[in-house]
This record gives structure tokens, C-alpha cells and sequence, in this order.
């Protein structure tokens, strides 16, 4: 078992560049399913999540290939896939489920275990399947597999999302694009990777119109041809290396961000007095004072993204002032509090809400990455305590952040990797 050792006090300083999201490039990898032939995603990032979901695609039968010097993954697609998703896979990473869209367009059926509750929460299903039912699937849950099936054709219908859910979007767009007729979804996410898978389906021949709106209408086609497409980057990681800069006084430069995607936070970053200059493929991120608190309330994009809230949490917590953190997406992500407050953080969480007392003079301490984006929110406030802190339980944080320590390393951190087994 890996940890992270940090020492505190290290100014960050220097340039880092972003992969693609993971979040995006899981799903295009599933999209890939829905062609026949060689489909290449380049700004794939090398983290434990994509080895996860090109394991499971080889299960349903394809040949793929991460070539990870040059960031890109080849996915040769049969014309002929299997059809179940195993339990072994799916509890690994929950993001599994999106291969259930594209296995029954391409063969009329899925089995996919049910991913059951993680480390965030409890985590529903039922907007992706109440979707999939409009489009005429039928879904039983039988020995804790979702058996979906569709008998014949699958036909467009107009769906309204009762919560703006990305998953379900994701599984029901992939459905439909190879649907009889259109369909509407209504009350779509409108976060960037949702725009990218489009993206990516309009490449390989979908027609879809309203990418990037509350409404996506799909006009389903007979079949899709496989394609070569680039990955968004990671809005998560370049917000997480922007509020580094920030909780460590320093002065970074993103390079491959989008900072559109992150108007929301970035601006939360200026209101703690962060000076944050726009660039062609990027942004920089300086700080020369110790931060104001400032209050977040996570939603929806373009609300802030829940994805940055333990990394703002981190910053808060050594804030001058105090902020109130409002957690709207994933009931079990205030776990993460308890703790940063073994680093002498003073937080209070009441449901959904955390206030944080700013002014905390963290100090190092053995803590437990309790998932990916608490992880980053400990190596953060690693950065700015006294002494050591020993991140355990690091597999969360290499499931989404791409040469976290080297990155880190190169822009003045003091952190190591470790054998604590
Ligand atoms: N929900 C339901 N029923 C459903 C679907 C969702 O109740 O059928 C609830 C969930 O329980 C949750 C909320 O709706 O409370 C949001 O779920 P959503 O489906 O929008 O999220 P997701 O697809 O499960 C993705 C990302 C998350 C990110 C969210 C929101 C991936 C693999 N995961 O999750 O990323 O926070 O969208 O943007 O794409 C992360 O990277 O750390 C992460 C958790």
C-alpha cells in the first residue's frame, strides 16, 4: 500500500500542464463500443481508472492499447461484443456502469453488475434507468447483475431528468443515438464532459443538436463509424493545481485548461485574494497573502463542481475568517473533514453543511485519503503544515490525478511516494 509522505512550507512556483478529464475520457472510451473498428482517444490520462475501463472493454471483447507516452488509447471494437459487465470491475470503479447505453444499442442486451454505494455516498440509479425505460429497454435486477433488454428497436421518446444527472445522461445518449426517431432529454447537465461525449458522437456520425444546453435532442441514425478524437481537459485537476497555488502562496501557470470551465471557482480564488491571469491555453494562478475565507456551494455546472469542494475546504480551513461549504451532489463527502481535522483544522458539519473556522496553523499527521478528490484536499493541506503529514490510502488520489508526485515535485513541493505495506 502506497502513501504520500508531504512536508509543509514549500512556496509552489512554475508550470504544469493538464491531461484530458478523467471523467470524460472514461466515457468516450465506452462510446467507442458503439462502432465497429479502430477508435483512437488521444489526452488519455495515465491514471488507474482508465486501466480499469480498458480492462473491461478487452472483457467485452475488444483490443485496446494505452500508449501512454503519447497519452492515447486505440480501441479495436468486434462486430460481435459480449454483453455482461462483472461485478470484479464494476465495485473497482463505479464509472463502469456507462458501458450499459452503449451494450444495448450495439446488442439489444446488458448485463451489468450494480455498482452498489462507495466512499461519496449512496449514488442512485434510477434516473438512468428511468431513461433507458422511455427509450422501450426493459430492466430487471437479478442476482445483483441490471439485466437490461430491449426488444427490437429502441425508439426515441422525450425524457425529463428529474436531477441533471451525468451518468444517466451519458447512458441514455448512447443509447439514443442509435435509437428509431429523436429524442429529447430535457434538464441535461450541462458539464463540459457531457458536451465532449457529444462531441466525440457527432464525430462518429450522431446527430445531435443543443450540445452544451439544458436540452439535447438526439436524431438517431442506423449506425456510427469509428473516429480519432482529443479529450477536454481536466477542469478537476487544473482547479486543483490553481487553489495549490493559492494555499501556498505561490505562482503557477496551467497550461492545457480551459479556464471557461472554471469561472465559478476561479472567481472564488480572486475573492480569497488570488490574482488569476487568463492565457491563450491557460491560466496563472499567484498568491502573495494568506487567503480570505470564502463561502461554496456546490450544484450543478456551471454551479462550483463538488470535485473542488474538499481542495476549497483545504484553503478555508487556513483562511483568514470563516466560510460556510454547502455539499448539494454527494451526502458522504464532509468524511474528508474528519480528517483534515487531524491536521488541527476547526470544522463543523451539521447534514450538508461544513463551516470552517479559518486561522488553523495545520500540523502534520498520519491522514486517510477517504477518495480521490478528499486525497487531493489532504496533499494540499499537507503542503501548508507544519511537519509531515502521511496520506494514506493513495490508490483514490492515482485513480484521477496523473504523476501527482512528480507534478507536484517539479513545482517546489516536498512529497514522496512510499511503501507503508
Ligand atoms: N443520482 C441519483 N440517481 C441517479 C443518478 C444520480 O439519485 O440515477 C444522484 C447521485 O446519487 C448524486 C447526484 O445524483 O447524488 C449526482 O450524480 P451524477 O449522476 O450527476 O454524477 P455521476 O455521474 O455519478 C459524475 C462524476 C463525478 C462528479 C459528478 C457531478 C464520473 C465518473 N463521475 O458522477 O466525479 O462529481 O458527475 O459532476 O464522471 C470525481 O471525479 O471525484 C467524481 C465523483
Amino acid at each position: 500500500m502506497d502513501a504520500f509522505e508531504v512536508v509543509g512550507g514549500n512556496r509552489l512556483a512554475g508550470e504544469v500542464r493538464v491531461d484530458g478529464a478523467k471523467n470524460s475520457a472514461l466515457k468516450l472510451m465506452a462510446a467507442a463500443l458503439l462502432a465497429k473498428g479502430q477508435t483512437t482517444i488521444r489526452e488519455v490520462p495515465e491514471i488507474l481508472d482508465v486501466e480499469v475501463m480498458a480492462e473491461l472493454l478487452r472483457r467485452l471483447g475488444c483490443e485496446v492499447t494505452h500508449d501512454s507516452t503519447e497519452s492515447l488509447v486505440v480501441i479495436d471494437v468486434p462486430a460481435v461484443l459480449h454483453h455482461q459487465a462483472d461485478y470484479d470491475l464494476v465495485r473497482r470503479m463505479r464509472a463502469s456502469i456507462c458501458v450499459l447505453g452503449p451494450l444495448i444499442a450495439r446488442c439489444g442486451q446488458a448485463e451489468v453488475a450494480v455498482p452498489g454505494g462507495d466512499a461519496i455516498g449512496s449514488r442512485g440509479l434510477d434516473i438512468h434507468l428511468a431513461g433507458l425505460q422511455k427509450l422501450g429497454v426493459e430492466v430487471s435486477n437479478e442476482h445483483g447483475y441490471l439485466k437490461a433488454v430491449s426488444g427490437g428497436d429502441l425508439n426515441g421518446a422525450h425524457i425529463w431528468l428529474d436531477f441533471p444527472s451525468v451518468g444517466a445522461t451519458e447512458n441514455i445518449l448512447m443509447a439514443a443515438v442509435l435509437a428509431e426517431g429523436t429524442t429529447i432529454i430535457d434538464n441535461a447537465p450541462r458539464e463540459p464532459e457531457i458536451a465532449d461525449l457529444c462531441n466525440m458522437l457527432v464525430s462518429m456520425g450522431a446527430c445531435i443538436e443543443g450540445i452544451g444546453s439544458a436540452t439535447l435532442e438526439i436524431f438517431g441514425v442506423d449506425s456510427l463509424h469509428p473516429t480519432d478524437y482529443t479529450t477536454v481537459p481536466d477542469r478537476i485537476v487544473a482547479g486543483t493545481w490553481a487553489v495549490a497555488a493559492a494555499v501556498t502562496q505561490g505562482d503557477v501557470t496551467i497550461r492545457n485548461a480551459r479556464s471557461t470551465d472554471l469561472e465559478l471557482p476561479l472567481d472564488k480564488l480572486e475573492s480569497a485574494g488570488a490574482t488569476v491571469e487568463i492565457l491563450d491555453d491557460g491560466f496563472r494562478v499567484t498568491m502573495d497573502r494568506t487567503p480570505k475565507a470564502t463561502d461554496i456551494v456546490t450544484l450543478p455546472y456551471p454551479g462550483f463542481p463538488t470535485d473542488l469542494q474538499p481542495q476549497f475546504i483545504a484553503l478555508n480551513a487556513i483562511a483568514e475568517g470563516a466560510a460556510m461549504v454547502t455539499e448539494n451532489l454527494f451526502e458522504a463527502r464532509f468524511r474528508f473533514v474528519q480528517e483534515l481535522s487531524r491536521l488541527g483544522a476547526t470544522i463543523r458539519t451539521d447534514g450538508h453543511h461544513a463551516m470552517v473556522r479559518g486561522g488553523a496553523k495545520l500540523s502534520g499527521a498520519p491522514v486517510e485519503a477517504t477518495d480521490v478528490r478528499a486525497g487531493a484536499g489532504l496533499v494540499l493541506a499537507g503542503l501548508v503544515a507544519e511537519g509531515t503529514t502521511t496520506v494514506h490510502d493513495v490508490f483514490h488520489i492515482d485513480r484521477g490525478y496523473a504523476q501527482f508526485v512528480e507534478r507536484l515535485t517539479a513545482l517546489g513541493g516536498n512529497i514522496t511516494r512510499v511503501d507503508v505495506a
